[in-house]
């Protein structure tokens, strides 16, 4: 069967002017459904950037992307709108909720406008966040916003959750509970999880540690006996 995820020599050049800053040189990759993948490696190694062309956010400048067996690199704006909305959840590494909604409104904005959301109330429940549903982002702090926005990925029920240091801003409880929560989801619905991270223990989670360097793949490694979540606390 095919990989659900393929990155096949993905470049990416950003351009400013005259100056081109290469982010990504032929980047190969597979990520199986439901697989719960790490992405590794230093500052400035091109992590966001592989994220953001999967997620339909950007665009590559060469190779190709397929994702359950579509092209995604043929889609024009029109079909890559569609695929951000129903098929995939974002959680950015600087948040990015609206601020002038409450953290609620955020989460039924992006139920509203996908094919198959589950209850914005029950998520922001899932988050332990009930209790402040009704407040704006900027009354929140980073750790609560940043639950907000994984509320917000999924309510949209994404077959594709992608997720940019969702842990970052967490305490470290706050953190395996929310990482207990993805890794659930992902075993009961078949989510394939795609998660950048600096945090070692967290690697310890994911079936696939993908480490990236300089624009290219370092290492692929598969982990044929990732921990739980929950167990890390111990
Ligand atoms: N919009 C842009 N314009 C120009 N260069 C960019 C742009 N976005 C990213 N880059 C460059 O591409 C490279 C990879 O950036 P990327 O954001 O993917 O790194 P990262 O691995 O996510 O780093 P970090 O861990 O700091 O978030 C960096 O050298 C960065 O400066
Ligand atoms: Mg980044």
């Amino acid at each position: 069967m095919a990989p659900y995820i393929e990155f096949r020599d993905v470049s990416k050049v950003y351009r400013q002017g005259e100056t081109k800053a290469t982010a990504l040189k032929e980047v190969s990759l597979i990520v199986e459904q439901g697989e719960f993948c790490a992405i590794v490696g230093p500052s400035g190694a091109g992590k966001t950037t592989i994220l953001n062309i999967l997620g339909g956010i950007d665009r590559r400048s060469s190779g190709t992307v397929t994702v359950d067996g579509e092209e995604i690199t043929r889609y024009n704006e029109r079909r890559l709108a569609s695929y951000r909305r129903n098929s995939v959840g974002f959680v950015f590494q600087f948040y990015n909720l609206i601020p002038n909604l409450t953290a609620l409104e955020n989460v039924e904005l992006a139920a509203e406008v996908c094919k198959r959301p589950a209850s914005p109330r029950a998520m922001l429940d899932a988050v332990e966040l009930s209790h402040r549903m009704n407040s704006f982002p900027s009354q929140l702090s980073g750790g609560e916003q940043q639950r907000v926005a994984i509320a917000r990925a999924l309510v949209k029920n994404p077959k594709l959750l992608l997720c940019d240091e969702p842990t970052g801003a967490l305490d470290e409880a706050t953190g395996i509970q929310i990482l207990s929560l993805l890794q659930k989801t992902s075993e009961d619905s078949g989510m394939t999880v795609v998660l950048i991270t600096h945090n070692n223990d967290i690697t310890e989670l994911a079936q696939k540690v993908i480490t990236v360097r300089n624009g290219q793949i370092d290492s692929l490694v598969k982990n044929l006996s990732p921990r739980k979540a929950e167990d890390l606390a111990t």
